[in-house]
Order: C-alpha cells, then sequence, then structure tokens
C-alpha cells in the first residue's frame, strides 16, 4: 500500500484540482472570487479524502464519488468562513491567510458561505443527474442536509455558542462535539459509501467508525488551541480560552482530554475489524487524523 503522507498528499491534490474545475464562471466576481479565496487557502481535505478513501476501500471504480467530495469541502468550508466571522468566533485568521470577512467584508463572506452550502446540493443534483445514480444522490442530499443542519452541525454551534462561559458537563460537552463537528465527519464516510454502491452492512460499520472519529477529532483540535501556535495551525492558538468556549481540556485537562480522543481513536479502528474489505487505509487515516499537530 502506498504511504500514508504520499496518499494525503496525492488525494489532496486531487480534491484541489476538482474544486478549481468546478468553480462557477458566470457569477458575480465580488462573492466568487471570495469563495474561492477561501476554498483555495487550503486546509487538509480530510472530509473529501475520507469519502475518496472509502470509496478506495470498498472497491469503488466510478469517478464520480469526486462530487461527493467536493460538496464536502463546500459545506465545510462555509462552516468556517461562517465560524470566524465577529457574530460568532470574531476570528481573523483561518488556512494561514486573513479570515474571509477580514478580505471581503462581512456581507460577502455570510453571502460566500451562503453559495457554497447551495453549491454544494447543486452539485450532488448535478452527480445524481446520470442514470443509475438517482437513489444514491437523493440518500446523500438526505445524509448531508441532516449533517450540515439543525440536528447536526448549525445545532452544535447554536450550543457552542450559548455554553460559551458555561459550566457544561462531560456528556454536553460531547454532544457539542458529535454535532458541530462529528455530523459532517460521518457523513463523509456514509456518503462515501452510498456513492459506492455499498451494502447496508458495509454502512453500519463504517457508521460505527465514523461516528468514533467525529468527536476525537474535535478533541484534538481543542486540545491543538490550548497547546499550538498560531503559526503552524494557520488559525488563532489560545482562542477557546479567550471565548471561554466549552472545550474538552477546559472541562477535563490536557492529558485526560487525549486520553478520551485514544479512546475513541480505539474504539473507531476496532469498528472496522467487522468490515469485509481490508481496512488499512481508513485506520491510518483515523491514526493521521488524531496524531496531527495541526
Ligand atoms: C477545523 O477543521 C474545524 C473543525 C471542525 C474542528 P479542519 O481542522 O479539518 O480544518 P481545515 O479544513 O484543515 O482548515
Ligand atoms: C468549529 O469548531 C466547528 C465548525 C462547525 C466550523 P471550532 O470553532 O473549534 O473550529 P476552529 O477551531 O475555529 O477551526
Ligand atoms: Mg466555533
Ligand atoms: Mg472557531
Ligand atoms: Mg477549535
Amino acid at each position: 500500500m502506498i504511504e500514508i503522507g504520499k496518499y494525503l498528499e496525492q488525494e489532496k491534490a486531487k480534491i484541489d484540482r476538482a474544486l478549481a474545475e468546478r468553480m462557477p464562471r458566470s457569477a458575480p466576481a465580488a462573492v466568487v472570487d471570495a469563495m474561492r479565496y477561501s476554498l483555495e487557502a487550503g486546509g487538509k481535505r480530510l472530509r473529501p479524502i475520507l469519502a475518496l478513501a472509502v470509496a478506495e476501500t470498498l472497491g469503488a471504480e466510478d469517478e464520480s464519488i469526486i462530487d461527493v467530495a467536493c460538496a464536502l469541502e463546500y459545506i465545510h468550508t462555509y462552516s468556517l468562513i461562517h465560524d470566524d466571522l465577529p457574530a460568532m468566533d470574531n476570528s481573523d485568521l483561518r488556512r494561514g491567510k486573513p479570515a474571509c470577512h477580514r478580505v471581503y467584508g462581512e456581507a460577502v463572506a455570510i453571502l460566500a458561505g451562503d453559495a457554497l452550502l447551495t453549491l454544494a446540493f447543486e452539485t450532488i443534483a448535478c452527480y445524481g443527474s446520470r442514470a443509475g445514480r438517482e437513489k444514491r444522490a437523493i440518500r446523500i442530499t438526505g445524509e448531508l442536509a441532516g449533517a450540515a443542519g439543525v440536528e447536526g452541525m448549525i445545532g452544535g454551534q447554536v450550543l457552542d455558542l450559548e455554553a460559551e462561559g458555561a459550566a457544561l458537563d462531560a456528556a454536553q460537552v460531547d454532544k457539542i462535539a458529535i454535532m458541530k463537528t462529528g455530523a459532517l465527519l460521518r457523513a463523509a464516510v456514509v456518503c462515501g459509501a452510498i456513492a459506492a454502491n455499498a451494502s447496508e452492512k458495509q454502512i453500519k460499520v463504517l457508521n460505527a467508525y465514523a461516528s468514533r472519529i467525529g468527536p476525537a477529532f474535535q478533541i484534538i483540535d481543542d486540545l491543538l488551541d490550548y497547546e499550538s501556535t498560531t503559526a503552524e495551525l494557520g488559525k488563532p492558538a489560545g482562542a477557546d480560552q479567550i471565548l471561554s468556549k466549552a472545550t474538552y481540556p477546559a472541562l477535563l485537562g490536557s492529558e485526560e482530554a487525549r486520553r478520551r480522543a485514544e479512546a475513541l481513536y480505539i474504539d473507531a479502528v476496532s469498528a472496522l475489524d467487522k468490515l469485509d474489505r481490508p481496512s488499512g487505509l481508513l485506520k491510518e487515516l483515523a491514526n493521521k487524523m488524531i496524531y496531527r499537530t495541526r
């Protein structure tokens, strides 16, 4: 198998190319520039990579999986643009560059986020317009909308904002992580599986894997905010403490938070033992998501 570092580089390049090719061409430049700015600022592309890796794991040849991958990155990038707005986390730096609203202003940043969210669903509609993909596209639409919506990411973001300065217990912090971050990561895996024509049993196993790496990923995000630097992260370190966010390290301390992430990681990779396909790639990806420095 290809070395995981090389694999990540190669898949990221594939996704970057696909995102560039798909940028809307006949729309007002002001909003398209802002969309492109945030998309091209980079990012690890983990959600689209997860979808591609699941399809590869299931032996799916279908090249169209890249549409699903792009839709995931559109939704994620939109969520970051809005997350950084003054009314939310009020952050000036994202992916190593000034936040979208710092360059284009708040109004255009809000609209660029909205445009990326709608573009995600347009892309899935386009994917589903080819014969034989209709049912998969409908199911993927439901998964993505559910993950991005009030019972997923938006709901989690609301809880996250409400929790600023509040004394939460571990179950409440878990709920925020599962909703604001876990939902879209889970959808990345499940949508990759649906696009790859997975069996219901395979979807169930992959869902168990994804349900654990999502919250683990957020714990590490919280830990890095505590322990890393702005230069390394490409976003302001220490921001959670300034905003009195309800995070795992704040509640449990860094060591206990890390133990919790590692326990979730072990559960995630153990779940894959029930998959009837070689699962080395997905295990390595989970490892990279937990033992990361940015
Ligand atoms: C950051 O996500 C926001 C969270 C949901 C924790 P990533 O760490 O995947 O951000 P990028 O895409 O690499 O910038
Ligand atoms: C954001 O969580 C989750 C989203 C849905 C965007 P954070 O607010 O912790 O993400 P960062 O640290 O700003 O990337
Ligand atoms: Mg936030
Ligand atoms: Mg934030
Ligand atoms: Mg964070």
